[in-house]
């Protein structure tokens, strides 16, 4: 989850290279950054608790350089202070690390028994000392890097300097992602592509048990006996733009308002040319079974896809935690599907299930955001969401651009069985070719979200209910809320309530609740009506004019009638918007939620 950077140039410019680097990343991890640089013959380290800002602060402005590594932190082994950000020393050698060194207890009773001690209560210190064990047992970084990467277990991106080879910057990885850059006159190793953007858009990846050699003239390739690798130059399709806020004030209101487009560049291919861009979509016809496996918000994406697979096209699904999945009895077979779905294309849990569902030799298909990324690489398949760089750390339009892909594989399917005629399927394509004059209304309404947020951003906790695909968006608008709020808020399914949790509804309690469906909404209302009577505020997203006008609501966003394809996107904006409104109100760092990181790379 820690973004890591390393910089060889030509110039002296190293430190803004490094610090503008670890901007773009912060938002993989945000609790303490440190940088190391070369200085005449020494290697200076300065690290601090907090965010780049803090770090920029403390170093010194005279300094210059033209090789160095940055960090920027998500704590996993100690506390976030100085003592435990990285970069971390260990007699020669100096190193940052995103990943966790599972058998570092053992290491390091290892390594203590060689004399080594240790300050931090960090895995990544004892990784450095047995890079160092092993450098002044061979006095090669190379061997070091070889036999660390026996001994290491766990995951690792490395950015390494060593005391006697200053000139030169090492890169090594397993389990977590790494990728090498060069410009005119800089190379750079780095966790995440936005931090190379602003001076190229080529890289090259590492793969696991792979490590690179960096100086300011090449980066040489190797894997773990030494032995030289060529590697296939990647473009990544973006400018530095993509990667910046440009005039909002936060990322998340962005990539919110950026969601007609992204939703419609995500569908274009397969909406385009009727029935014959959908059949562009892998076929699911031999398929008894499908199960969904993915984290947070990509799992509630995959719940709404669950809807739209077994409603429309007949296949039952399950939809799975990764990390419940990951360790549980699987029941594959050639008939079943494994789809994963995730934003990063990084996430430790949602890879690891993945490599379980490939050990055992089943068929999975990939819902991916980010090109290139682990699981992209490693899915029999892979469907690439079009949603461009995601940096707030609250998932909004990957999310649409899921959910976008799922209701088009559902639509296939019915096809492809039998199980929605043609003329049927066509109908629902040409409504998705409208989705984007619909949604514009709802993102340029923002004095509703903001009138709805001025009377609930004081509230100790707030409820969410919903039936059957209301209920997935609920849950996922709940999810949004809290993350980014602090506002404790359970979600519900409807009927649910009265099997105990009714007892937390009292005199104003705040319950948002969408009905969208005629055959479930008379059944909501009736759980609505219920906390009504015991003193609730009720908030109705709904597509039904007649429920609109119930006296026992007191407030309802009306939204237009369309068929269920359309309904995820319609709900699902308002509430991203809702919650984005309340955290302003509450003063809340949006982008960068408390105890949160993009792409959670461990466990
Ligand atoms: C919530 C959020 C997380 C992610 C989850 C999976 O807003 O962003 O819940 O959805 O960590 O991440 P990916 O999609 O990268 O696998």
């Amino acid at each position: 989850m820690c973004g890591i950077i390393g910089v060889a140039s030509k110039t002296n410019q190293a430190l803004q290279m490094i610090l503008q680097g670890l901007e773009k990343l912060e938002y993989r991890g945000y609790d303490s950054a440190g940088l190391a640089y070369v200085k005449e013959n020494n290697i200076v380290i300065t690290k601090t608790k907090g965010r780049i800002k803090d770090l920029e602060e403390k170093i010194n402005k005279q300094d210059h350089a033209s090789i160095g590594i940055g960090h920027t932190r998500w704590a996993t082994h100690g506390e976030a202070n100085e003592i435990n950000a990285h970069p971390h020393q260990v007699g020669k050698i100096t190193i940052v690390h995103n990943g966790i060194i599972e058998n570092y207890q053992e290491l390091k009773k290892k390594l203590e028994s060689f004399g080594y001690s240790f300050r931090s209560s960090t895995d990544t210190e004892v990784a450095c000392a047995l890079l160092d064990y092993y450098y002044q047992q061979t006095k090669s970084v190379e061997k070091a890097i070889q036999v660390f990467m026996k001994e290491a277990i766990g995951s690792y991106a490395i950015g390494l300097l060593c005391q006697e080879e200053k000139e030169t910057l090492y890169a090594l990885k397993k389990d977590s992602p790494l990728i090498l850059a060069s410009s005119k006159d800089t190379n750079f190793m780095a966790s995440d592509i936005p931090a190379i953007l602003e001076y190229t858009n080529t890289y090259y990846l590492l793969d696991d048990y792979e490590y690179a050699v960096i100086t300011q003239d090449q980066i040489s390739f190797y894997n773990k006996e030494g032995e030289p690798l060529q590697k296939e130059e990647k473009h990544y399709d973006a400018t530095k733009e993509a990667s910046s806020k440009g005039s909002y004030p936060h990322y998340m209101i962005k990539e919110i308002m950026e969601q007609p487009d992204t939703i419609w560049k995500t569908m274009e291919p397969f909406v385009e040319d009727g029935l014959a861009s959908l059949k562009k979509l892998p076929s699911l016809k031999k398929y008894d079974r499908i199960d969904i496996v993915a984290c947070g918000t990509a799992w509630h994406a995959g719940l709404v896809g669950k809807y739209f697979l077994e409603e429309y096209a007949s296949i039952p699904v399950d939809v799975c935690l990764a990390s419940e999945y990951r360790y549980k009895r699987l029941f594959l077979s050639s008939r079943v599907l494994v789809i994963f779905i995730s934003q990063s294309g990084e996430t430790a849990d949602t890879l690891a299930a993945l490599k379980r569902v490939k050990q055992e030799e089943g068929d999975t298909l990939g819902i991916i955001n980010v090109k290139d990324s682990s699981i992209a690489r490693f899915v029999d398949r892979v469907i690439y969401t079009q949603a461009g760089c995601e940096i707030a750390v609250a998932s909004t339009k990957a999310f649409t651009a899921q959910v976008a892909i799922l209701i088009l594989l559902a639509l296939t399917a019915a096809y492809e069985k039998g199980t929605m005629k043609e003329k049927e399927v066509l109908t629902f394509l040409e409504e998705l070719r409208h989705l984007k004059a619909k949604l514009t209304p709802l993102l340029s309404n923002r004095e509703v979200y903001q009138k709805i947020a001025e009377e609930l951003y004081q509230k100790e906790d707030i409820f969410y209910l919903g039936r059957g695909l209301d209920y997935d968006l609920m849950m996922e608008g709940a999810l949004k809320l809290k993350e980014i709020s602090y506002i404790p808020s359970v979600c519900y399914a409807a009927g649910e309530l009265k099997h105990g949790t009714i007892s937390l509804v009292k005199e104003a309690t705040p319950i948002i609740a969408s009905c969208t469906n005629p055959l479930l909404d008379p059944k909501t209302m009736s759980n609505l009506k219920e906390t009504k009577a015991r003193g609730a505020k009720i908030y109705l997203i709904t597509n039904n004019e007649e429920l609109a006008k119930d006296k026992d609501i007191d407030s309802v966003l009306l939204l237009e009638k369309t068929s269920e394809f359309l309904v995820p996107f319609l709900v699902i904006i308002p509430l991203q918007l809702l919650a984005y409104e309340i955290a302003l109100l509450r003063k809340c760092d949006i982008d960068k939620p408390r105890n949160l990181a993009k792409a959670v790379t461990v466990e």
